[in-house]
């Protein structure tokens, strides 16, 4: 070791030092140079087996040399951490909001409507989107040359397209598909498998192949219930679905209507309105588009199982009696939350949904 040869390596150190440019290359030289087991500290090492007279040359040249180093890499190491956005962390700054996301008003009424029948003993019951004529129509009394098949406009499905996708029964390849019209397939489906007492309650979506106005979309969330026992009657249906709407709705002022009407799998047939929010069938001067002036916002289709469903599922059709319905979930929704246009739940507007974040 010489005075020229230290020089000469201080030089070319901080030469090294100039070139660096980011903060990973920077660690590197540190790692070489200047941790304890570093190159530097290996010289200053080497001062032990020096003399003394030797150690009073090379021991002040050794630190300065090491002091120069150790300041230039703190000054390049500054300059990088400043100019690189990504290194450098303001432990001051306010934290970033994290976004929590929020469940869609149709799930979170779907959740509630589940969690009052499910505290009322009822199974939950899921079945096909993807429905045999059968099952959609013929096993609900719905007979082929029987007008009410042409109340549901349905999207019926190729063959060709649908039975590659996993639908495998032969039952199936011989039968018309469709996108189920409603889920009152569900009660057949489950009566086939189940028998008295029954407390179902079925969850999804159905399909129709109609115009789209401020009530009516092509998809729809329904709701299908099913209780059947020995001495089921219309009083335990009403009671229960006021039950229901008063909680879903809270609203207690708003009216509710039980009124007569006509499904061919059910004897007799009722349907359920609420008072439409918008106008209350007030205001006959001015067109109300929720409900076309009627006052009123239809919910549900209901009644009485009729009796040739239980001889579609092979029951003795005189020792049970029950009730069904059949209720729109978007409706609930746009009552609960006074929601003028159904048009909106699958807009896939932000500012729409995160209004959401709880029943
Ligand atoms: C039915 O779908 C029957 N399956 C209901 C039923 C079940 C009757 C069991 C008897 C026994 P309806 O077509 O009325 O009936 O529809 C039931 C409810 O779904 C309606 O009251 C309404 O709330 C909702 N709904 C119907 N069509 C639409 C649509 N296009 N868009 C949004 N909601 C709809």
């Amino acid at each position: 070791m010489n005075l020229n040869e230290i020089k000469a390596l201080k030089e070319r150190l901080a030469n090294e030092l100039k070139k660096i440019e980011n903060i990973c290359d920077l660690e590197q030289f540190r790692l070489k140079y200047l941790i304890r087991k570093g190159e530097i500290n290996d010289l200053l090492e080497d001062l032990k087996g020096l003399s003394l007279e030797e150690k009073r040359t090379f021991g002040p040249a050794l630190n300065d040399f090491k002091k120069t180093i150790v300041s230039l890499f703190e000054e390049k190491k500054k300059k990088i951490v400043l100019s690189c956005e990504e290194c450098f962390f303001d432990y001051t700054a306010p934290g970033k909001k994290q976004e929590i996301g929020s469940l869609h008003p149709i799930t979170l009424i779907t959740k509630k409507i589940l969690e009052v029948f499910n505290s009322f003993g009822f199974e939950i019951f899921e079945t096909n989107e993807v429905e045999s004529e059968y099952y959609n129509f013929d096993s609900l009394n719905i007979a082929k040359d029987h007008p009410a098949r042409d109340m549901w406009d349905t999207f019926w499905l190729d063959k060709k397209y649908v039975l590659p996708l996993g639908v495998k029964s032969e039952k199936y390849k011989a039968e018309n598909l469709l996108l189920r019209t409603h889920t009152s397939p569900a009660q057949m489906r489950y009566m086939e498998n189940h028998q008295s007492p029954i407390r179902m309650i079925t969850p999804g979506k159905s399909f129709r192949y109609e115009a789209t106005d401020a009530r009516h979309e092509f998809q729809l969330h329904q709701i299908e219930a099913l209780m059947i026992d020995k001495d089921i009657s219309i009083a335990n249906f009403k009671s229960i679905i006021t039950d229901l709407i008063r909680t879903i709705l809270e609203d207690k002022s708003l009216d509710v209507r039980f009124r007569p009407s006509y499904f061919p799998f059910v004897s007799p047939g009722l349907e359920i309105d609420v008072e439409c929010f918008k106008c209350h069938g007030k205001n006959k001067n001015k067109h109300c588009s929720l409900c076309s002036n009627s006052g009123y916002i239809e919910m549900m289709g209901a009644g009485m199982v009729h009796p040739n469903l239980y001889k579609s599922a092979k029951w003795d059709s005189y020792d049970y009696q029950g009730f069904a319905f059949g209720l729109g979930v978007e409706r609930f929704a746009m009552l609960r939350y006074q929601i003028p246009d159904i048009r909106i739940f699958n807009s896939g507007d932000l500012r729409f949904v995160k209004q959401f974040k709880r029943f």
